[in-house]
């Protein structure tokens, strides 16, 4: 039996944090064994908001290193760069024309980012229907993807839909492949906005490359309320809980567990175990990262990525192009 398509990318825009890793980037990971994986970084997506170009190349390679140093295996997986197989933007262009604008100006993080100005650049606009063309040119069956992004795969089983009617079968159906621990980390500092790359205070956040002193800074000031009962309850508790979601998908233990171990304690000695098991974890990652980043290996894989996507995408615009009309000289 043939293994099912999985997709997904991350933006190469610096402080990869845990919530893109355990929402996304573990499963990545979990899922290279059993299904056929194409894991992309996805750059084009970057720049709908300005970037310098040349912290963007560097940016680029960090977290290619990255998906390996978190244990993506480029013999089991496809890694690629988005920008480096330009079918990604052909097919973008042919779904932006099969969709609203009304659809999209419902995209809630196209409302979060534009905040209703006039200047807000076209592209975050359009960057749903860029994040379907990556979906859908690798006949993709499952996204593994935060639940910050599910309204983007629906977006873009719309667009499939709405396609597959107009011009016959010509896309897989992708689904949301989300968990149910961890699929959206908050903030340290505020725990019910999401942890983001881009918030100001850098302790609403632990990066994957954070040093063991920050890591301890950021935990022990996180914010939590002042019962010091360990609970785990999103709405009523939503920074210990936040922080309890962390813990288990870190140990592997369930959330009971960790309730019932800390029954009678409060949270400075939860806070210190923490910090140990977050340090615990990253140290090796880190200790790959730095390797990987210097070595010539990561620019072999990607180049081999390159040509293993490129076939797959150009396989799949062959198939459109036809079916608009498009002439094949
Ligand atoms: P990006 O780069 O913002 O985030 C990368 C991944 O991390 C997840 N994530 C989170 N998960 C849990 N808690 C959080 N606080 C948190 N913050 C981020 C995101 O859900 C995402 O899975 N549009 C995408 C990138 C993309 C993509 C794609 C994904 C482009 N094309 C095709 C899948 C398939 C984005 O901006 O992710």
């Amino acid at each position: 039996m043939t293994k099912p398509n999985v997709f997904s990318g991350v933006q190469p825009t610096g402080n990869i944090h845990l919530g893109n890793y355990i929402g996304a980037m573990k499963q990545f990971v979990d899922l290279q064994d059993e299904m056929n994986c194409t894991y992309c970084i996805v750059d084009m997506h970057s720049i709908t908001l300005p970037q310098d170009p040349k912290q963007l190349k560097e940016t680029t390679l960090d977290v290619a290193a990255l998906y390996m140093a978190v244990g993506i295996d480029p013999a089991k997986a496809t890694i690629f760069v988005q920008s480096t197989v330009p079918q990604h933007a052909e097919l973008s262009w042919i779904l932006t024309c099969h969709s609203y604008t009304g659809e999209l100006s419902r995209m809630t993080q196209f409302k979060d980012k534009s905040r209703g100005s006039e200047s807000a650049p076209t592209g975050l606009f359009t960057y749903p229907i860029l994040m379907a063309a990556d979906i859908l040119l690798y006949d993709t069956k499952y996204v593994p993807v935060g639940n910050d992004q599910k309204q983007h795969i629906e977006l873009t089983r719309d667009l499939a839909e709405r396609f597959n009617n107009r011009y016959g079968e010509t896309f897989v159906m992708p689904e949301y492949k989300g968990i149910t621990v961890g699929a959206r980390i908050m903030a340290l500092d505020d725990p019910t906005k999401k942890m983001s790359k881009s918030a100001e205070n850098i302790h609403s956040r632990i990066s994957l490359l954070d040093e063991p002193g920050k890591v301890k800074k950021s935990i022990m000031r996180a914010t939590t309320d002042s019962d010091s009962v360990i609970r785990f309850d999103p709405a009523g508790k939503p920074g210990i809980s936040n922080l309890l979601s962390i813990y288990s998908v870190f140990t592997g233990k369930k959330i009971d567990e960790i309730v019932a171990q800390y029954e009678g304690s409060g949270y400075g000695q939860f806070k210190k175990d923490l910090v140990e098991i977050v340090n615990n974890y990253l140290a090796p990652i880190q200790e790959k990262y730095y390797d990987i980043r210097q070595s010539d290996e990561l620019i072999r894989v990607l180049k081999e990525g390159t040509e293993k996507a490129s076939a797959v995408a150009e396989r799949t615009m062959k198939r459109v192009r036809e079916k608009v009309g498009f002439i094949n000289i």
